[in-house]
C-alpha cells in the first residue's frame, strides 16, 4: 500500500522533510531523525507549540491544557497532539529548534572495540571508539547496527551512553548492549569479533520510531529479560524530557544471574524522585530485599497495585509473558486503551 506523505516545511530552521500523513507530528519527525521541541508530549507544557502557516492538521479528541482561545484562533497548535493532514504543512515553531538536536544521517563507521564486559551468558556490554565529531541522536532511543559480512539485516543495539547536557556524545565512545542473536551467522560473527582491540563496522545512529505516546498519568513499565534494555531507554528518555508523573518499572528475570541494568535503575531512582523499580525473579532471590519479588510479574503485581485503572502501562516481552501479564493487569482494572504492547519473541 502506498502511504500518503506530508511535506513539512519550517523555513526559519531550513527544515524540509516528509512524514507519513495522519501520524503524530513529533513522533513522525523523530522517525526522520528530527527532534522538534517537546517535553511532556501530553498537551500540558506547551513546549511544542507551533503556528500553522499553511496546511492542515488533525486535532480530533486530543488533549490541550495550554492553548488559549486566541491561540486557537491564530492557528496555534500543540504539535505533540496533532497529526499532519495535508500534502504540505508549513510551521513556525514557537520554541527554538536547537542546532545540535537535528541529527545527522546514519553513517557507516569503522571502529575499534575498546572494551567488552560479559553481563550475562547472553548479553555483552561493549564500548566502541568513534570520531569525536560523531553526533548521535539526542534521543535515548537511538540505536546502531553492526555490519555482518554477508548479512542484509542486522539487529538493533540501543546506544546506552549517558548524555551530558547538550545531548551529543562527546566522549568518543559508544556503549551498546549486545545480545546473542537468533541468527546463527550473526551469532558466530559476534562471538568471534566482539573482542577488545578488534575492528568492526557499525552503522547509525538510527532513531527508534516504535515508541508509544505516553499519557500524562502514572506509568508502569513491565518487561522481561533483555527487553528491559529498550524499556529502560524509553524511561530514560521520558525522565530526561521532564515527565513528572510517577514511573515504575518491574522487570522479570529467570534467575538472579540474568539481572541486567539494576545499577542503572538504582542510579535513576536516586536522580529522579518520580522513578522507582522492582525486580521479579522466577528462581528464588538470594536476598531478602523488598526490591526483589519471587515469581512472575503476573503473580506479584497485585501485591504492589490493587487497582491499575489510572495507569498507562507499557509491556515488552515474549508472547507468553504478554498474555499472562495483560490478563493480570486487566483483572486489576487496567483499561485496554491505556495498555501499549511490544511483542518481541
Ligand atoms: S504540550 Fe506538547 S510537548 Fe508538552
Amino acid at each position: 500500500m502506498i502511504k500518503s506523505l506530508t511535506n513539512i516545511i519550517i523555513p526559519k530552521y531550513k527544515l524540509n522533510y516528509n512524514i507519513e500523513r495522519d501520524k503524530n507530528i513529533i513522533q513522525a519527525s523523530l522517525a526522520k531523525n528530527i527532534k522538534l521541541p517537546f517535553s511532556c508530549r501530553s498537551g500540558v507544557c506547551g513546549t511544542c507549540k507551533a503556528k500553522i502557516i499553511k496546511g492542515k492538521v488533525n486535532l480530533n479528541t486530543k488533549i490541550n491544557h495550554v492553548l488559549t482561545e486566541s491561540d486557537i484562533e491564530n492557528n496555534i497548535i500543540l504539535t505533540c497532539q496533532a497529526e499532519a493532514a495535508s500534502d504540505l504543512l508549513e510551521l513556525e515553531m514557537l520554541s527554538p529548534v536547537a542546532n545540535q538536536i537535528i541529527v545527522g544521517k546514519p553513517k557507516e563507521l569503522i571502529s575499534e572495540i575498546l572494551s567488552v564486559k560479559q553481563i550475562t551468558q547472553e548479553i555483552k556490554l561493549i564500548s566502541i571508539s568513534v570520531s569525536k565529531r560523531f553526533a548521535a541522536s539526542p534521543n535515548q532511543l537511538s540505536y546502531m547496527e553492526i555490519i555482518i559480512p554477508g548479512m542484509d539485516v542486522s539487529d538493533k543495539y540501543y546506544i546506552f551512553n549517558n548524555y551530558n547536557g547538550d545531548n551529543l556524545l562527546h566522549e568518543g565512545t559508544i556503549t551498546l548492549y549486545v545480545k546473542n542473536s537468533k541468527n546463527l551467522i550473526t551469532n558466530n560473527y559476534l562471538n568471534k569479533n566482539l573482542l577488545a582491540g578488534e575492528i568492526i563496522t557499525i552503522k547509525g545512529p538510527f532513531l527508534e520510531n516504535n515508541i508509544p505516546i505516553f499519557m500524562n498519568s502514572p506509568t508502569l513499565f513491565l518487561s522481561k529479560d533483555s527487553h528491559t534494555i529498550k524499556t529502560l531507554n524509553i524511561i530514560r528518555e521520558l525522565l530526561l524530557t521532564g515527565f513528572k508523573e510517577p514511573i515504575m518499572i518491574i522487570s522479570y528475570f529467570i534467575d538472579i544471574k540474568n539481572i541486567i541494568l539494576m545499577e542503572e535503575m538504582h542510579r535513576l531512582q536516586f536522580l529522579y524522585k518520580n522513578f522507582t523499580y522492582k525486580i521479579s525473579l522466577l528462581n528464588k532471590a538470594s536476598s531478602t530485599s523488598s526490591r526483589f519479588l519471587l515469581g512472575s510479574i503476573s503473580k506479584n503485581i497485585n501485591k504492589i497495585f490493587p487497582n491499575l485503572s489510572s495507569h498507562y502501562i507499557y509491556i515488552n516481552g515474549d508472547d507468553y509473558f504478554i498474555i499472562e501479564t495483560k490478563k493480570k493487569i486487566i483483572e486489576l482494572n487496567a483499561k485496554d486503551e491505556s495498555i501499549y504492547i511490544e511483542l518481541n519473541n
